[in-house]
């Protein structure tokens, strides 16, 4: 099947979902931007998908971005975070450490 551009083809086992807030407390906090830089800087990733979510249930630490199959949660996300998340995460396969959601990937030192 033929996309237009701009499109993403089709999902392929392995592929990568972003989910990225786009309710209340979240957009308050630019994650409409946070979308559309993921968005644009993956353009060129097939194997990534970016999507526009609801809640995430992590409101007072948003932006909240969440990474799947990975399962990695990314908080206060902002525009300007986005092209570490894509080369570091997306394309090497090392999630970003400072910006991990410390309820959901708690440390222990
Ligand atoms: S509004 Fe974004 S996590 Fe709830």
């Amino acid at each position: 099947m033929s996309t237009s551009k701009g499109q993403k083809s089709e999902n392929h086992p392995g592929d990568r979902h972003v989910f990225v807030c786009q309710n209340q407390s979240c957009l308050r906090h630019n994650s409409q931007e946070v979308l559309n830089t993921f968005k644009a800087e993956t353009e060129n990733l097939a194997n990534v998908h970016i999507e526009a979510s609801g809640c995430l249930g992590q409101c007072s630490t948003g932006p909240t971005v969440r990474v799947m199959p990975d399962e990695i949660w990314y908080c206060r996300v902002q525009p300007n975070n986005v092209s570490l998340i894509v080369r570091q995460h997306l394309q090497g396969n090392q999630p970003v450490d400072d910006m991990l959601h410390p309820r959901i990937h708690p440390r222990f030192y």
